[in-house]
């Protein structure tokens, strides 16, 4: 189980009882260091990291997938990660209105949208005819990455280019 996956469980203390064995397929996501079109730093550290634990998770549900876990660890699992995202949108927010981001309303709309999008996946999954995990793991993927991307990386550009400082800043015990 990655890091950031057991921080969370162990944030929660919830036992997670999943074997996750790695196997050595590709990861659905890269985080690199390295200047590539995979590549999805958007120059800020702290903000990097939290995309880092988003991802690592996003990986961690996949290999649930391909471990055959059950679906209520990944029901789990998600929750745990819509939580993460919640907190991390809140924190973005609050770094974008440091700086007054002109764009701060559009970027605001795509985070609940995100969350409108996962809470019903969460809900769908206990429901009679779930959605496939598949699905909702290819969800994630696409959305993180044109995320950080476009929307990420253009406050992040624009913060630079105005030479404003600020500070990402952590409020809560999700580090
Ligand atoms: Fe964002």
């Amino acid at each position: 189980m990655a890091v950031a996956t057991r921080k969370l469980v162990s944030d929660y203390n919830c036992f997670y009882s999943i074997n996750f064995k790695k196997h050595s397929h590709l990861k659905l996501m890269e985080f690199t260091d390295s200047f590539s079109n995979k590549n999805l730093s958007i120059g800020n550290n702290d903000i990097d990291d939290d995309h880092t634990k988003l991802i690592e998770i996003i990986n961690d549900l996949n290999d649930l997938i391909q471990t055959r876990g059950t679906r209520e660890d990944f029901a789990r699992i998600l929750s745990l990660m819509t939580d993460y995202s919640l907190t991390h949108f809140r924190q973005e927010e609050l770094y974008m209105q440091e700086f007054d981001y002109p764009k701060f309303n559009v970027h605001k709309k795509s985070h609940l949208e995100y969350i409108y999008k996962v809470s019903n996946y969460n809900l769908d999954l206990a429901k009679k005819n779930p959605p496939e995990p598949q699905e909702i793991v290819d969800f994630l993927r696409t959305w993180w990455q044109n995320h950080i991307l476009m929307l990420d990386a253009a406050y992040e550009k624009y913060r630079k280019q105005a030479n404003i400082e600020a500070t990402y800043r952590k409020i809560s015990r999700l580090k």
